[in-house]
């Protein structure tokens, strides 16, 4: 079974392949994408330890001249002195223009190596093989690469379009329950920014969503994720307007990571609870019914994930909210629903209703 998503950006356009237990393809579906030569498979410990060998084996079956590089797991990876390792790694094994990356791993891993491939001779080519909920519907598809500074997040990086996504949705199987729930944040997400009636499904079918085991569930609910995100990232490529709408919930999330220092929370959670403190906000200044933002906490609610963050104090996220990458002069900018399925972009929220939101949220 493999569903395909295409991603129209002309001659940067890929395909998301989508299936259960589709990771031997992998060989197969980078040599009809036209990659030659050889290529470097970068992975991290959890990872490789299921998925190395198979990757590997698909990518030799297919004739390529393949190796492997296994990082240690985890955010901290994904900084400059393993960005130089890296690049070491491509010329130790002889990596030249023509060669290609492989990411096989979560949203770390994916940015990394995109990264590296992004930049190592001035760019060479790459395939992202999500192996995580969240990496498979947001961050392995759209070009986003990058790596972190000690004073922030993703403050390096550059867009850079793989040349295929593979997404086994068997791999699910291996991920913590908790990474897992986190990404089915962004899966609703995508019912509030961009479709009504997904969020509608989505509330139809929540008790089945954390099993991993249902794929045929999960290919279609990965699936319309990717269209949504193909569908923005195909009107707007560089995030100069349309593509903002996929930091629904991530303004106030990622001050809450921020605040929290990158280790209470992990990122679906904490935009788990931004999600809320935009419905509130849209409810306030957008005309969002009561109702649905009622809808957005139920769901969250009834996935097990977090929607209030009572231990933290408004002056602490404010703080958080200024120095945010996306803030411009000092006030944050929100995305904010006017019903389930269409928001807006760029909203400035007054500052006593930005603090007034933060109390009722922690109520
Ligand atoms: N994760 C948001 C984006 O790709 O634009």
């Amino acid at each position: 079974m493999l569903y395909d998503v295409p991603v129209q950006l002309g001659e940067r356009s890929y395909d998301i392949h989508i299936g259960a237990g589709v990771l031997d393809r992998l060989g197969a579906l980078c040599a009809e994408a036209g990659l030659k030569g050889k290529c470097l498979i970068v992975t991290d410990e959890n990872v490789g330890a299921h998925y190395a060998r198979p990757a590997l084996e698909s990518m030799e079956k297919a004739g390529f001249d393949a190796c492997m590089v296994t990082l240690p797991a985890g955010e901290k990876t994904k900084d400059k002195q393993f960005l130089f390792d890296l690049y070491t790694r491509c010329l130790e094994s002889g990596l030249d223009r023509r060669s290609f990356i492989v990411a096989l791993g979560g949203g770390v891993i994916g940015d990394l190596a995109g990264y590296a491939a992004a930049s190592f001779l001035r760019g060479i080519p790459f395939v992202q093989v999500p192996t995580t909920l969240l990496s498979m519907v947001d961050s392995s598809v759209g070009g986003k690469t990058g790596i972190n500074l000690p004073q922030g997040k993703n403050l390096v990086g550059s867009f850079h379009q793989p040349a295929l996504v593979l997404a086994d949705l068997h791999t699910l199987q291996t991920l913590e329950p908790r990474q897992y729930r986190a990404g089915l944040s962004e899966v609703i997400k995508y019912g509030v920014i961009y479709d009504g009636a997904f969020f509608q499904t989505l509330e139809e079918c929540v008790g089945k969503l954390p099993d991993t085991g249902n794929v045929e569930l999960l290919a279609k609910v990965v699936g319309r994720c990717c269209e949504i995100k193909a569908d923005v990232v195909a009107q707007d490529e560089r995030e100069g307007g349309l593509r903002a709408i996929l930091n629904f919930g991530h303004t106030a999330g990622h001050a809450l990571e921020n605040a929290a220092g990158y280790g209470e929370f992990l990122h679906g959670e904490a935009v788990s609870i931004g999600m809320v403190y935009a419905g509130l906000a849209s409810m306030e200044l957008c005309g969002l019914s009561s109702n649905d933002c009622k809808r957005i906490k139920d769901i969250l609610q009834a996935l097990e994930l977090p929607v209030r963050a009572p231990s933290y104090d408004w002056k602490e996220l404010r703080g958080a909210l200024s120095v945010d990458k996306k803030t411009v002069g000092g006030m944050p900018k929100f995305v904010l629903a006017s019903e389930i399925g269409t928001v807006s972009i760029g909203n400035e929220v007054p500052e006593e209703t930005m603090e007034g939101i933060w109390h009722v949220l922690n109520e």
